[in-house]
């Protein structure tokens, strides 16, 4: 965790008029004037939920943290092998913008092995990125005009909107509910559609329920897109983190849908690589083509040893052991965890995807900021306030299950006492 980063102020989200502006200066007061002068997108985005409770549990001693979304592996042997070796040889310099064509091969072949994709060209329709954050960044500036509207279910991932909103677009939120497993229906968007929408943002499994949608219900969604014309975005990041029975169906797969669609992906959940920083993008050459042309200014290129990775991780035989057997051990870990929610009274959903469990605490009494605090100052139990995540969150919070199996069973003894203690 990099604790430097905690000591910037948050830009002020209170937009100032120009005669608090002008104000603000006269006054002479440096700092409020720099804050006056930051650009309104950036002011727009909302604080993190989760760096609240992060830099509260780095003040604390034996703090349990079920608030980091990241595999708790360090990279299987044979990517990390590849990364450093790529590096001992001397390939220390930028690579082809796009990355490098044997990396954007191996994408498409194992889209097309593993999800029935679509033939991606590799040339035009891949490019390899620095992380989904960065694909998911371009999306969205090469997508969205001030004023165009982007559909995105709600709880998600907290990049979605501030992405959406750096591109000078405006979010319409789709809360989603747990007593419908979390997941997005037609209606929900054919009651959102307004003349400016242009595009639907959809995340599964997704980060921080664990719900995924199967076949049909994708089929529905993408019925709903051809019918209004919609662009999709697909992040798929956490597609080989599903359990049970639960097959990954790939968005850009199903009829018509390829050519509507931008499929996002990364190494860093399915290969604990969060550090080497690689996804990918896959979709039309036309939109693929704009999101180059920013990466190139903005980037260059991807990081040339995470790129070496993560070319081993997807061809690698011994590479596609580790991933499942970390997927089983997540696997281990979600039921024992899920189950023990539900055993000491926080009433939990069951996710069949990524690595979180998104439990009510409503019959606490309390609701989700109150929850987190409180657990974290009393019992040092570290977990997020769903509402963070947006609408649909409230009465939630995440718990991320990427922690050794002896921590899981402390963390629960630890809020089953707190639960107790507040009449549960
Ligand atoms: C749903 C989702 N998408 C994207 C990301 C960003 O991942 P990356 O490391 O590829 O930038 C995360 C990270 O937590 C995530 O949960």
């Amino acid at each position: 965790m990099n604790t430097t980063l905690m000591t910037y102020p948050e830009p002020s989200t209170v937009l100032l008029s120009t005669t608090e502006d002008e104000r603000s200066a006269q006054s002479g007061g440096l700092r409020r004037s720099l804050q006056s002068r930051l650009s309104t997108r950036v002011r727009r985005v909302p604080p993190s939920p989760i760096r609240r409770y992060f830099d509260l549990a780095t003040t604390m001693d034996d703090v349990i943290s079920l608030g980091i979304g990241e595999p708790d592996y360090v990279t299987p042997p044979p990517i990390l092998e590849a990364g450093l070796n790529s590096l001992r040889q001397g390939n220390t310099a930028y690579t082809p913008n796009a990355g490098v064509p044997e990396l954007r091969e191996a994408v498409t072949q194992m889209l097309t092995e593993r999800y029935a994709a679509p033939a991606y060209d590799p040339e035009t329709e891949v490019l390899i990125t620095v992380g989904v954050s960065e694909a998911m960044f371009l999306t969205m500036q090469a997508l969205i005009d001030p004023g165009d509207e982007v559909l995105v279910p709600q709880p998600c991932f907290v990049s979605y909107t501030a992405d959406v909103i750096l591109a000078g677009g405006t979010v319409v939120d789709i809360p989603t509910y747990a007593a419908n497993s979390f997941v997005l229906t037609p209606a929900q968007i054919e009651a959102a559609i307004t003349p400016r929408t242009k595009a639907l943002l959809i995340g599964y499994p997704c980060n921080p329920t664990g719900a995924v949608m199967n076949r049909e219900e994708l089929s529905a969604i993408a019925r709903v897109a051809q019918k209004h014309d919609l662009i999709v975005i697909s992040d798929e990041i956490y597609d080989r983190l599903v359990y049970d029975d639960h097959k990954h169906v790939m968005f850009a797969s199903l009829p018509g849908m390829a050519e509507r669609t931008v499929h996002l992906g990364g190494m860093s959940k399915d290969y604990a690589m969060t550090g080497w920083r690689i996804g990918y993008a896959a979709g039309p050459a036309e939109l693929l083509g704009a999101m180059h042309r920013i990466h190139q200014y903005l980037i260059m290129s991807a990081p040339t040893g995470g790129q070496a990775a993560a070319l081993m991780a997807l061809t690698d035989p011994c590479a596609e052991i580790a991933v499942q057997e970390m997927v089983a051990s997540y696997n281990d870990r979600r039921t024992f965890f899920v189950d023990g929610l539900n055993e000491i009274g926080l009433d939990c959903f069951e996710p069949k995807g990524a690595f979180y469990a998104f439990p009510s605490v409503r019959r606490t009494g309390m609701n989700e900021y109150e929850f987190a605090e409180k657990l974290l100052r009393e019992e040092k139990v570290a977990v997020i306030p769903g509402s963070g995540f947006g609408a649909g969150g409230s009465g939630h919070v995440r718990c991320a299950y990427p922690v050794h199996r002896q921590k899981l069973e402390i963390a629960l003894e630890r809020m089953y006492r707190f639960v107790r203690r507040y009449g549960v």
